[in-house]
């Protein structure tokens, strides 16, 4: 391992280190997003999304671990984007606002828009700062909160975007999440047939147990294919991206 891949795992130790505190303030605790930000603000071209997405990538690779999709995930996100092709699109986990600035400069579609969930209020407020640095808040919301305690709030987003259901969704939040937040999603009928469900930290060594095994037993509900990668800045740590094709059950 060379001494900058040392670095950074040392920094992703130290940012989950105190895994109680990182999970309800959805922060390292060492004031890194705020210094990301800064970063961005001061070395990123204005309104230029690849320019932000490359320091964002710069500086977890050079100053602090950040837990964005990153440039190895990445384009497995992009290509699902241009499979799926979609106009109304809901990640759930914004954090600092990487993969909702790499989402919201590939919505090609008239019209399209991303909801983004992020539980705290300082990632929340750094996020809208980075998405507007890159030219993309016409194209973004980055609703504060937990997405299961705002259904409202995506349904009112359907409602406006004249949508019957999200055509995206990216998981991307704390992991025990997903299983229960893809149900309420299922129940309320906010995916529909086609819709894509992109997961992120899906490797079988942190990946949720629950989805995992939920995607293997209704494949006839979720076409799913997994991608191999590593994890964010961390070449050597095996992790995958799922994508799945939402399947209405075919009525007899
Ligand atoms: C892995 S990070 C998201 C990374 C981001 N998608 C990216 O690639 O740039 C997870 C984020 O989800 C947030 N989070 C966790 N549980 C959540 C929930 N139930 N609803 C909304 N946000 C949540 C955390 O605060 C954290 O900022």
């Amino acid at each position: 391992m060379t001494l900058a891949a040392l670095s950074t795992a040392f920094s992703c130790l130290k940012a989950v280190m105190n895994m109680k505190k990182f999970l309800a303030t959805g922060q390292a605790g060492d004031g890194r997003e705020k210094a990301l930000l800064d970063y961005v603000l001061r070395t990123a071209e204005k309104g230029n999304p690849l320019s932000v997405l490359n320091a964002m990538d710069t500086y977890a690779k050079t100053s602090s671990w950040l837990m964005n999709i990153g440039d190895d995930k990445g384009p497995i996100l992009d290509k699902a984007l241009q499979k799926y092709n979609p106009r109304a699109v809901l990640e759930i986990g914004t954090f600092c606002g990487y993969s909702a600035v790499r989402i919201a400069s590939q919505l090609l579609k008239e019209g399209s828009k991303l909801l983004s969930f992020e539980m705290s209020p300082d990632n929340s407020n750094i996020a809208r700062q980075i998405i507007e640095h890159a030219g993309l808040s016409s194209k973004v919301d980055v609703v504060e909160g937990k997405f299961n305690e705002h259904l409202d709030v995506a349904k009112q987003f359907l409602e406006e975007m004249n949508s019957p259901h999200f055509d995206f969704v990216f998981l991307d939040h704390w992991k025990v999440y997903y299983m229960s937040d893809y149900l309420l999603l299922k129940e309320n009928a906010m995916v529909g047939n086609g819709s894509g469900i992109c997961a992120d930290n899906m490797g079988a060594l942190v990946g949720p147990a629950d989805f995992r095994k939920y995607l293997k037993k209704h494949a006839e509900e979720l076409e799913t294919c997994e991608h191999k990668s590593n994890a964010e800045y961390l070449s050597w740590f095996p992790d995958s991206v799922t994508v799945s094709t939402f399947k209405l059950p075919t009525q007899l």
